[in-house]
């Protein structure tokens, strides 16, 4: 079925759905995004991710077509007239059309792009039996805080994964493990301690590790922010990542070396209901 997705104001099916070879989203990857789990028919944590949205934007100085606050009614549109239940709704804003030139637009007309993707969120096979990543270098540019459409390195990271027979790459930068491919990296000690590395321009602040520090807080768990090593992968009683297209996911081995007995943890599974519970009941 030909999916009805949202262009610069119009809802049109996707196969006439066009954007510019002049946009600088396609030429510079000048444009940011966001992705937003749906289940139910409801959008999970979606003020958040909008928040950010208006920070990324901000960081690039980049204008937004439509007011922010008006894109909520664009995203629940597309959820209802393509009768999503699970899934995600995609957005991305780029600094639109103009003849290629490294500088800004002197008139700047933003375009805004919003789709929605089937797919199943809150059971999902992987999250049932973990997932195994690899390691690989960290080659990305210095402010990966902000959300861009320049997605390459993370593309690369995750081929070179499902090249090696693994699931994911967790990326690494002078010894330490930054974040996933497109996700947040946590680590459980054998202590029980939950360690994930610092916000920072180095990793996305991403929207599920915020919603999952919070609950891991109310679970008691001490909770440690900074940055860790491969070895402590290794040596850990449980990992995950995190991140709105799989909420909390189990990791089970990394570069081969098994975690957790090769299945997902008992905290790592009871902070991933919890997130599931409690998205749900404050899904808008
Ligand atoms: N990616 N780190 C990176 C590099 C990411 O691309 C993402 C999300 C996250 C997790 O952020 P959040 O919890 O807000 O989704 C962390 C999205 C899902 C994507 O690119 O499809």
């Amino acid at each position: 079925m030909s999916r009805v997705v949202y262009v610069n104001g119009e809802y049109i099916h996707e196969e006439d759905a066009k954007i510019s070879i002049f946009d600088r989203g396609f030429l510079f990857a000048d444009g940011v995004y966001e992705v937003a789990a749906v289940i139910g028919g409801k959008l999970i944590d979606n003020d958040a991710h909008l928040r950010r949205l208006e920070r990324s934007l901000a960081e690039l100085k980049m204008g937004c077509p439509v007011p922010v606050a008006d894109i909520p009614h664009i995203q629940r549109e597309l959820v209802e007239v393509n009768l999503l239940d699970e899934g995600m709704v995609y957005l991305q804003v780029s600094r639109g059309v103009a003849d290629r030139d490294f500088s800004f637009p002197k008139v700047e007309k933003p375009s805004l792009v919003v789709f929605t993707q089937d797919r199943p969120v809150s059971s999902s096979p992987k999250a049932a039996r973990g997932i195994r990543v690899i390691s690989q270098p960290d080659i990305r540019w210095a402010r990966r805080d902000i959300k861009t459409v320049q997605l390459l390195a993370q593309s690369l990271a995750k081929q070179a994964a499902l090249s090696a027979g693994a699931d994911d790459a967790w990326m690494v930068e002078d010894g330490f493990v930054t974040e996933g491919s497109s996700n947040n990296a946590f680590i459980i000690t054998t202590d029980g301690v939950l360690v994930t590395r610092q916000l920072g321009t180095d990793i996305l602040h991403g929207i599920t590790r915020r919603a999952v520090l919070d609950i891991a807080k109310q679970e008691n768990l001490t909770i440690e922010e900074r940055p860790f090593t491969i070895d402590e992968v290794h040596a850990a009683a449980e990992a995950f990542s995190t991140s709105a297209s799989a909420f909390v996911m189990p990791v089970i081995s990394m570069d081969h070396k098994t975690i957790s007995q090769g299945v997902p943890g008992p905290i790592t599974q009871k902070l991933r209901e919890r997130y599931i519970e409690l998205a749900m009941e404050s899904a808008t």
